[in-house]
């Protein structure tokens, strides 16, 4: 086997194999070939070492090297440089997510951005310093009240140096905490001091997340003006506990940081869109409800589209199982009557894209208690009201924007109901989707797959997109907003 030079190593790195081999009790020679080892044969161990392990393999074979062929491709290449210059402060409170920070730092250094660390108490349970140090090859900050670090770099400095805050794994404490302005350690502390943009990517239990104390902070957050990824739904690490909690992927944050730092010129800049997206549910009884058979995902895409050309995205959101779109104000809902509201309140705007699958009507007279099944009885004869239909309210308002764009989900005759739905709503476009099992889109057809195949319907005619995925259907319905109200004053 060829040898060794420890010395040629990064400091970061020899620190790490220091630690390492004098928990094993073996030279730091022999710890670095047991982790390359380990790493070949695919069992490299605990998660936040794999990224120990790959810097290792990096720096041993050499500047300029690729450490295996994953990284030898195009992709490594291209992302290079995407940060370059750019400031990140990560605070990393107390949850097993941290583990995922640390990935998340190597993340944004191969990038070019340079990465400083606070971490809370709670996270140094999870992860340690030295870790986190070493990948960010900078002293990590755990101490409000450290004679050194106020000397060197105190908490006003740390939080006003950097270019974006970016918080992850945020737990509910520290929204708490941030939500109601408290500043007693390190972490609060430079999250209320700090004149930047603030990103959160929550994690936590799934009961924890949407508890309605949590969902009212996250509310307040958003309102002044943080933004947030994820969470995402999925297993929890505790046994038998999933849903939505699990802390974003280090490269969905990436993107979220990507796309908030972003400085080229943005179309949308100044403009304020309103976006509706998901199902309403009008409900029956407390635990029965109506609604329609939606996933918000395309309405969610377009929301994040628009912000990434700059809109001012207001997104107001039915039930859904999907996170919120970073970058966007999101209101949730349940009723197309709350949709309704939201929507005006949220009036005047430059324009506004009705995806929502709103239900068309709603009971007259809800139940306040669970209806009871009464033997003989038959079921109970529901009495329906229609709904206010949101887009031609607005389509028709005294403030209506100057884009008005809706959809139609058709099962038959696609442009015979899209056209009269352009009319009489008052619209400027109506992107048709034909959402019949016979549609042949995607695998699992238009509501709830991920494909979608959409006719942009006019006064001026009709144009055909080609089925494609709903996050490109979403670029480039944005880009079409963004030329239409080109031609309008900001
Ligand atoms: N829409 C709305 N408010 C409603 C119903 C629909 O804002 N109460 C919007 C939808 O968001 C969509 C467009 O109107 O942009 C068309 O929705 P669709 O459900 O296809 O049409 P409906 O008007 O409900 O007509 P129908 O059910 O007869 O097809």
């Amino acid at each position: 086997m060829a040898s060794i030079t420890i010395r040629n190593l990064d400091d970061g790195i020899k620190d790490l194999l220091r630690q390492l081999a004098a928990e094993n009790g073996c030279s730091m020679e022999e710890q670095a070939r047991v982790m390359i080892r380990a790493a070949v044969e695919g069992r490299a161990g605990q998660a936040d070492r794999i990224d120990q392990i790959e810097k290792t393999l990096r720096a041993l074979t050499g500047p300029g090297q690729p450490a295996s062929p994953a990284s030898a491709g195009s992709s490594q290449r291209s992302i290079r440089g995407t940060l370059s210059g750019k400031r990140i402060l990560l605070v990393i409170a107390g949850g097993i997510a941290a583990y995922k920070s640390l990935d998340l730092i190597r993340r944004l250094r191969e990038r070019g951005a340079s990465v400083r660390v606070v971490m809370t108490s709670a996270a140094q349970e999870f992860v340690t310093t030295l870790s986190a140090g070493a990948l960010s090859a900078d002293h990590v900050f755990t101490e409000l009240f450290d004679r050194n670090d106020e000397h060197d770099v105190g908490h006003i400095r740390l939080s006003r140096e950097a270019d974006l805050l970016v918080v992850a794994p945020a737990t509910a404490d520290l929204m708490a905490k941030l939500a109601n302005g408290h500043a007693n350690d390190l972490a609060s502390t430079v999250l209320l001091a700090t004149d930047k943009k603030v990103l959160m990517a929550p994690a936590m239990n799934p009961k924890m997340w949407s508890h309605p104390a949590t969902r009212r902070n996250r509310a307040t957050l958003q309102k002044d003006g943080i933004a947030f990824v994820g969470p995402a739904k999925g297993e929890m690490a505790e046994s038998n506990e999933a849903g939505e909690g699990r802390m974003a992927e280090p490269l969905e944050i990436v993107a979220a940081i990507e796309a908030m730092l972003d400085e080229k010129p943005k179309p949308l800049a100044g403009r304020r869109i309103i976006v509706t997206s998901g199902p309403t549910h009008e409900p029956i009884d407390p635990v029965r409800y109506i609604a329609n058979r939606s996933s918000g995902k395309q309405g969610h895409a377009i929301a994040a589209a628009l912000a990434k050309l700059g809109a001012d995205v207001r997104l107001v959101s039915g039930p859904v199982n999907i996170a919120d779109p970073a970058g966007v104000k999101t209101t949730h809902i349940e009723t197309a009557a709350e949709m309704k509201d939201a929507v005006d309140s949220l009036l005047p705007a430059d324009a506004a894209v009705f995806v929502a699958a709103v239900a068309d009507w709603r009971t007259a007279n809800a139940a306040g208690e669970k209806i009871k099944k009464v033997a003989g009885k038959g079921p109970p004869a529901l009495q329906m009201i229609e709904n206010p239909d949101i887009l031609a309210g607005v389509g028709h308002h005294a403030h209506r924007p100057g884009l008005v764009v809706g959809f139609a989900a058709e099962t038959q005759d696609l442009l015979g109901n899209a056209e009269a739905k352009l009319r009489k709503k008052g619209a400027d476009l109506i992107v048709a989707n034909d959402v019949s099992h016979g549609s042949g889109v995607g695998p699992s057809g238009v509501m709830g797959g991920d494909r979608n195949k959409v006719r942009i319907v006019s006064r001026t005619g009709v144009e055909e997109w080609p089925e494609m995925g709903k996050d490109e259907v979403a670029t480039r319905l944005a880009a079409l907003i963004a030329e239409r109200l080109k031609a309008t004053v900001v």
